[in-house]
């Protein structure tokens, strides 16, 4: 029994991060280091990541970025267990780029190698940061996930049901951008729907009618285009006044809510047939720092008796902190990958 300490690489969407995270005896984590260099700006003018672009950045920055992580942890490659790395699911060429530098670095100073998923990674970090006991059961909801997972084990994930087209976050995105609303559009949504009235468009809560956890957000999108025009035509093409915009950024959102908030009873539901010791719900994901979400999911919680957490949000967005963490984890309990560890695009849990 002695501490355990891993550098984390992450790069499978657009965000380029490196992290040097231990794990003491007592089971306690530790964070030395988590660094994260985002591409925001490189993809700005395309309206979405650009994967070329992307790979090139972190094959651009991995290096540095690994080096201010061990920096700031203080530590030098030798002094570490392991190289955790995301191996997918994700763009091919950053989880490549990835890979192929975790490789390097684990062959150089002769040290394991873990290839991480990056669901696992979001996964495991209520125990990164609350130590919530197995099994508990996590929302994920960010620009690219949506889904229940019952989390049993570092190696053990069942999915209970998830969106069947696009992620809240993407719907969030393009509900900013048909407002004229900046990106990512997450942030601008709820605060222009703080001024609105969420009854006046009602909009369509997809799904909710049909028993299961899966979900669907792309028909909101199209609903909300239908109203934004008929908001347009009511000016006679001047444009959309500030008070629409309001009401139609707050119907939307509680549009997204509700989906949630009754697709999460449901999902619970399963979860509490297992009879947990000590029941909870973590929610992760850049949509978990909406506050009307975060609010009905712990009412809901409070509601059905489990303990709801929420990590901070710099570990629930993606970030190499989890991934150092989830490959501490893994490494507990599983043999660590070789030289022969494959970047995998797609990589259900
Ligand atoms: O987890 P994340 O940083 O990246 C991935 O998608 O993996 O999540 C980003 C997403 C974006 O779609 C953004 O619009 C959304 O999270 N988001 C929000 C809020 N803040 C960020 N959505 C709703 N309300 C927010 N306050
Ligand atoms: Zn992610």
């Amino acid at each position: 029994d002695r501490p355990i300490t891993l550098l984390g690489i992450e790069s499978s969407c657009d965000d380029t991060g490196a992290a040097v995270v231990r794990r003491h005896p007592d089971g306690r984590a530790e964070i030395l280091s988590n660094r994260v260099a985002g591409q925001a700006e490189l993809h700005a003018a395309f309206g979405g990541v650009v994967p070329e672009i992307a790979a090139r950045a972190h094959a651009e920055k991995l290096d540095i970025i690994v080096e201010a992580a061990l920096d700031e942890a203080g530590l030098t490659l030798d002094a570490l267990d392991g190289i955790a790395v995301t191996a997918g699911p994700g763009l091919i060429g950053g989880v490549l780029s990835g890979v192929m530098c975790a490789k390097g670095l684990a062959t150089g100073a002769g040290l394991p190698l873990i290839g991480v998923n990056h669901l696992a990674g979001h996964a495991l970090t209520p125990r990164l940061t609350d130590g919530l006991a197995f099994p508990y059961l996590m929302l994920l909801v960010s620009g690219g996930h949506c889904q229940f997972l019952l989390v049993e084990g570092a190696d053990s994930f069942r999915r209970l049901g998830g969106t069947i087209d696009d992620a809240p976050g993407e719907a969030f995105d393009k509900t900013a951008r048909l407002l004229a609303l900046p990106q990512p559009g997450g942030p601008h949504v709820e605060r222009t729907a703080a001024d609105g009235d969420p009854a006046r468009f009602a909009f369509p809560r997809p799904l909710l009618d049909r028993p299961g956890c899966d979900m669907s957000f792309s028909g909101l999108k199209t609903a909300l285009l239908r109203a934004r025009d008929a908001c347009i035509a009511e000016t006679g093409g001047a444009g959309l006044r500030s008070r629409d915009r309001d009401d139609l950024c707050a119907g939307f959102q509680a549009a997204v809510a509700d989906v949630l908030e009754e697709k999460s009873r449901r999902a619970i539901a399963i979860y509490l047939d297992s009879a947990p010791a000590d029941p909870a719900l973590a929610v992760a994901g850049g949509v978990a720092a909406n506050r009307l979400i975060r609010t009905r999911l712990q009412a809901l919680c409070d509601e059905t008796g489990l303990r709801f957490t929420a990590p901070p949000l710099r570990l629930c967005t993606d970030n190499a902190a989890m991934i150092a963490w989830a490959g501490i984890e893994r490494g507990l309990v599983g043999p660590a990958d070789d030289m022969a560890l494959a970047a995998r695009p797609r990589w259900p849990l």
